[in-house]
């Protein structure tokens, strides 16, 4: 099922990442695509509308409504995808200002896109970007796990508020080889003298399917979240098999 002809609002398109990848896939699609970042520069994407806003707070919440209130008045479908774990903690060393930093990056800017997406469409869908972080103890990065485990927990029960005219669902995927991923393992490679084959294989190794994830391979998942008519509350599982 393709999305077509929809007023999409894709939220944290990093460049080379999962929102970058399904906003270029949609934009070809006929959708009108809105797009927000954390600091969105206006060469990032000269040719489509794009705002930055910090959405962990009220004020960036308001000032990206008021943008889509003067651009298009209303969106059919929100493709959440900011987030990221910020730094690897030792779990019995993490303190309360990084926990809340992640939180709110993670679960808060989840939470506060969903209520802004729910006055500006009277029916429509909403997908979050999850992780498989939120159901693996995975220990250096506890407060993303954490944080992406509540939205799960939020996905689930924000189903049941938002039916029956809108859905909420989530995509969960294993580690992705984003641009940004890329140019860490790089610079890790390079720093430790492992090379970056055994790196990227230390990546799939829990994977049953040794493919690297690339954020073009999940834009179908996303599309099919977004627009299957028969699903809402549930979190798709993009792992390639990883065991847990
Ligand atoms: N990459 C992976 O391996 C992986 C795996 C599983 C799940 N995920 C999840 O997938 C989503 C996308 O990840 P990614 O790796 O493609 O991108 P990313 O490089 O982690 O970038 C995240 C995006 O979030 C935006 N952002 C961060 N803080 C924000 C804030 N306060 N307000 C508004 N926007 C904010 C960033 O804005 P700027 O572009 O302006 O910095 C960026 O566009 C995230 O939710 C991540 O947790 C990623």
């Amino acid at each position: 099922m393709l999305l077509e002809n929809k007023q999409v609002l894709i939220t944290g398109a990093a460049i080379g990442g999962i929102g970058e990848a399904i906003m270029n896939k949609l934009i070809k699609q006929d959708n009108l695509i809105l797009v927000t970042s954390l600091e969105m520069s206006d060469d990032r994407f000269p040719n489509i509308e794009s705002i930055s806003a910090d959405c962990t707070n009220k004020d960036g919440i308001k000032k990206l409504e008021d943008w889509i209130k003067t651009k298009t008045g209303s969106i059919d479908v929100l493709i959440n995808a900011i987030g990221g774990s910020l730094a690897s903690k030792n779990p019995l060393e993490i303190e309360s200002n990084f926990l809340n930093r992640v939180i709110k990056v993670n679960l808060t800017s989840a939470v506060l896109l969903t209520q802004m997406a729910t006055r500006l469409m009277k029916s429509g869908s909403i997908v979050h970007i999850v992780s498989t972080s939120a159901y693996e103890a995975s220990l250096d990065k506890m407060s993303y796990g954490i944080a992406k485990a509540g939205l799960v927990y939020y996905i689930r029960a924000m189903a049941q508020v938002l039916a029956p005219n809108i859905r909420i669902n989530g995509v969960s995927p294993t580690y992705v080889f984003t641009e940004r991923h890329n140019q860490e393992l790089k610079q890790k490679a390079e720093r430790t003298g492992i090379s970056l084959e055994q790196l990227v294989s230390d990546r799939m190794a829990k994977q049953l399917l040794k493919k690297p994830l690339l954020p073009d391979d999940l834009n179908e998942m996303i599309e099919f979240a977004a627009t299957t008519p028969l699903m809402t509350g549930k979190v798709l599982d993009a792992s390639l098999g990883r065991i847990y």
